[in-house]
């Protein structure tokens, strides 16, 4: 099964990340799976180029400490292999403005500033291009990613109908419980690096006292009731998911186990702290070797530009180009 799926280098990872696709990512981990670090979609914001650089080799060091084994896998840079920027290219006419401003993400995120970049309104096209030059059949991601593998979808159909059959249609694949882990603060949004509020964001380098103290300050409700409903009890049901994902079982058994909230976050505190663990002792020591973890991000890239070529050519030799040997 080819698996491709990409993260942001746009801050800290968090545990949405991790429960929404970094988790499903290591358990399909394999000789045939791609995971990138997608550079160019952070620059559709702003970020200071000194911190982009440092923030892309953070990721690679903290997806390798959340068991990513990069001799198994390709993870690689998504800079390092020019056929993302360039079939995007190509796939920009072929999907539509219009389905483009009908994005959630692209209006949300448009709203919030003046003078918006392009780029962040054709984000959804590089991101069919990263998916679509591994020929993928499955990317694993978080729920707000939906939207955009639909149009992923759409815009590969519409090319293999209109220039002949090139990609593979995709299909998107969420983990069972914590698809969308939400902001501590206020559960009806979802956690977030960009809008995080500052104590409704998990991040996975946390130290314990953060996490025991944003977990005992998270939002809940007022009736008191212990049980799982996400539509009349939001904070409670996300407390409760993330408990179930981390413990491998579901929010309505651990809701049964509990009567009193304080306890429930007490002891969610310490299985957060505890999962979390060895990935920042892991973390600290591959982050100190940064000639190693260049190395390692040298092998995925040269992995990965092998399979990308191929499409790339095949797409461009499609659609009347002549790309040269
Ligand atoms: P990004 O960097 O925002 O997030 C990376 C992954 O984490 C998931 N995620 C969440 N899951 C559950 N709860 C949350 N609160 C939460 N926040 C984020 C995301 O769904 C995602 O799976 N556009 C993508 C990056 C991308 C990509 C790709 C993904 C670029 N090219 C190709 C897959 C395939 C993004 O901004 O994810």
């Amino acid at each position: 099964m080819r698996v491709l799926s990409g993260i942001q280098p746009s801050g800290a990872m968090h545990i949405g990340n991790y429960l929404g696709a970094i988790r499903q990512w290591v358990a399909a981990q394999g000789p045939d799976a791609y995971y990138c670090v997608v550079d160019l979609h952070a620059l559709t914001l702003e970020i200071e180029p000194a911190a982009l650089r440092r923030q892309s080799d953070d990721l690679l060091a903290i997806l390798i400490a959340c068991g990513l084994d990069p001799t198994r896998t390709t993870l690689f840079v998504q800079s390092d292999v020019p056929y993302h920027a360039q079939l995007s290219w190509l796939l920009e006419c072929v999907a539509s403005y219009g389905e483009l401003t009908r994005m959630t993400q692209f209006k949300e995120k448009s709203g919030r500033q003046q003078g918006y970049r392009v780029g962040l309104l054709t984000y959804p096209v590089l991101m069919a291009a990263d998916i679509l030059l591994y020929q993928s059949q499955q990317v694993p991601v978080g729920d707000d990613q939906r939207q955009h593998l639909e149009l992923t979808r759409d815009i590969a159909e519409r090319f293999n109908a209109r220039y002949g059959e090139v990609f593979t249609i995709p299909e998107g694949v969420q983990p069972p419980v914590a698809a969308r882990v939400m902001d501590l603060q206020e559960p009806e949004r979802k956690m977030s690096k960009s809008v995080a509020s500052p104590l409704g964001c998990l991040f996975l380098l946390d130290e314990p006292t953060t996490i025991e103290r944003k977990i005992k300050r998270a939002v809940t409700d007022t009736d008191g009731e212990m049980r799982y409903d996400p539509a009349a009890k939001p904070g409670l049901a996300n407390l409760l998911e993330i408990f179930a994902a981390l413990t491998e079982t579901t929010p309505t058994r651990v809701a049964e186990g509990y009567s009193r909230y304080g306890d429930l976050k007490s002891d969610l505190a310490e299985v957060v702290v505890e999962a979390l663990r060895p990935i920042g002792a892991r973390y600290e020591e591959l982050r100190a070797d940064l000639g190693e973890l260049h190395r390692l991000r040298e092998v995925g890239a040269e992995k990965a530009v092998e399979v990308a070529a191929r499409t790339y050519g095949a797409a461009a030799a499609a659609m009347g180009l002549t790309p040269r040997p």
